[in-house]
């Protein structure tokens, strides 16, 4: 995970707390993760996806969520961070049933190496391929992940945009836990520069005593668009490249169609599908 400040010097709850635990509590939501993968995978190929691969996995919680969901499944997670893959085996790994737990493996690696079976699913989330900045970096990236699919694979990314994601000196406030326990998650976009596209986000976690964990994570990216990547999808080989788009009201649950326009919005989640 991204570069974080050291718990010396904090104070109170934020002392006391786990940011990976508040970081899993703040964005992550693995069942709706893999129940996006298996409608992606469905619609192109009319079956259920066993196989995942998780680049950039973290605490590779999605990895452990996929292996759950079914017992013919198996997951691969990739991460450089070995801190936060053995954080992700002591708190989640741990959780599973033994059986469960034999069918993730983890590789402590840069996700530009190709070295496990070939996948049905292969997936980047929380924007995290935006850490390569440059096309000819992507469409390398690509071409990898291209690689570790089965001749029948999708690759599934979240990307965000609109308007207001290009503030800077803006904030974002959550509350995750309610009351003088709990904690709020901030999203803060702390700088953009329009020649470059290069980008800092932070996420600080507030607690309900006042106390603060700054720059838990830190996130130095390339803020990329959907067209540009079909784009990179197309050069890297991929048949063919899908947007996927939240279209359901605001208190529903999300339902996740494939789209080729849209009205415009200032600020948007979505997944892009490369098939193979
Ligand atoms: C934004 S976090 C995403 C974690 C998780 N996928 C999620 O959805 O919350 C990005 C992760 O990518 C890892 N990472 C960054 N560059 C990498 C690379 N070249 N190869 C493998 N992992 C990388 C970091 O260690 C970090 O854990």
């Amino acid at each position: 995970m991204a570069k974080s400040k050291k718990k010396k010097g904090l104070k109170g709850l934020a002392a006391k707390a786990d940011k990976f635990d508040c970081y899993q509590q703040s964005v992550q939501e693995p069942e709706h993760e893999v129940d996006v993968f298996e409608q992606v995978f469905k619609e192109a190929f009319d079956r259920k996806p066993l196989t995942l691969r998780e680049d950039f996995c973290g605490t590779f919680s999605v990895c452990c969520e996929w292996v759950s969901s079914n017992s013919k499944r198996s997951a691969w997670g990739v991460d450089l961070c070995g801190e936060t893959l053995q954080w992700g085996r002591d708190n989640n790994l741990s959780k599973l049933k033994n059986k469960a737990a034999k069918r993730v493996h983890i590789l402590e690696q840069d996700v530009r190496e190709k070295n496990t079976p070939q996948v049905d699913v292969l997936a980047a989330q929380n924007f995290s391929f935006w850490i390569f900045k440059t096309r000819q970096e992507v469409i390398d990236y690509f071409k990898i992940a291209y690689n570790n699919l089965a001749s029948e694979g999708v690759m599934v990314m979240d990307m965000m945009g609109g308007r207001d994601c290009y503030d800077t000196d803006v904030t974002d406030k959550r509350t995750i836990v309610k009351g003088k326990k709990g904690f709020k998650y901030h999203w803060e976009q702390a700088y953009f520069n329009p020649v470059t596209s290069d980008c800092t986000f932070y996420i600080h976690f507030k607690f309900g005593d006042g106390s603060k964990m700054e720059k838990a994570f830190e996130y130095n990216w390339r803020f990329w668009t959907i067209p540009e990547i079909r784009e990179m999808l197309a050069e890297a080989g991929f048949k063919e490249s899908l947007v996927y788009w939240d279209e359901a009201d605001d208190d529903e649950d999300a339902e996740w169609i494939a789209v080729d326009e849209l009205e415009n919005d200032d600020s948007w989640i979505c997944y892009i599908v490369g098939i193979k």
